[in-house]
C-alpha cells in the first residue's frame, strides 16, 4: 500500500517536473492595446496556450479547458519588453488537473525580471467522444 502510494507519488512528481514549461515572448504591437502596454485578452490567450502545452505534456492526452480561478493583473505589460510564461502542474485530479502559469516581464535591456500575472487553470482528459478520461492510465485505479 505504501509502495503503491509512493510509486504513484514519484511518478507524479516526476511529470510535474518534465512538464514545467517555459515560453518566452515578445511584446510586440500584434498584442497591446492603445495604452500602449498588452491587451489583457492577449495575455489570458497566452495563458491559456501555456497551460493547454503543460497539461498536455504531463498526461500526453487529448486536453481541454474547462475552468479558470480569479486572474489578477498587478503590472501592465509595457510594449518592448519580453515576457516569460511557465507553466507548472500544482493538482492532479482523477480526469483534471491544475496548472498554475506564472508570466513574468523582462527588460530586452537589462537584467532582472519581475512577476506580472498569476494565475490557475483547471484541464481535463478527454476521449473521441470528448467524454472524461483518466489525466495518466498509470493511476486510473488508485
Ligand atoms: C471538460 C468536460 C468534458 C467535462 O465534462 P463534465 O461532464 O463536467 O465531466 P465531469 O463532471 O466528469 O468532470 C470531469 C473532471 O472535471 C472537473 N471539473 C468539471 N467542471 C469543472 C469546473 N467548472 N471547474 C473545475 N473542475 C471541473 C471535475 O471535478 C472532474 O475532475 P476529476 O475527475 O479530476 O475529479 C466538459 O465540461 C466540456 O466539454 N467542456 C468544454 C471544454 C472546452 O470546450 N474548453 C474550451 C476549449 S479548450
Amino acid at each position: 500500500m505504501i509502495d503503491q502510494t509512493m510509486n504513484r507519488e514519484q511518478l507524479i512528481e516526476k511529470r510535474i517536473k518534465d512538464s514545467e514549461t517555459h515560453v518566452f515572448k515578445a511584446v510586440f504591437p500584434g498584442t497591446t492595446n492603445h495604452h500602449n502596454t498588452m491587451f489583457g485578452g492577449s495575455v489570458l490567450y497566452i495563458m491559456d496556450e501555456i497551460a493547454f502545452m503543460t497539461a498536455t505534456r504531463f498526461s500526453r492526452k487529448t486536453i481541454v479547458t474547462v475552468s479558470s480561478d480569479k486572474i489578477d493583473f498587478k503590472y501592465p505589460i509595457p510594449a518592448g519588453t519580453l515576457v516569460e510564461l511557465i507553466g507548472t502542474v500544482i493538482r492532479v485530479g482523477k480526469t483534471s488537473l491544475d496548472v498554475q502559469v506564472d508570466v513574468f516581464i523582462e527588460s530586452m535591456y537589462r537584467d532582472g525580471r519581475d512577476k506580472a500575472i498569476s494565475g490557475t487553470f483547471t484541464l481535463v482528459a478527454i476521449n473521441e467522444n470528448k467524454r472524461p478520461v483518466p489525466v495518466l492510465d498509470e493511476i486510473a485505479n488508485n
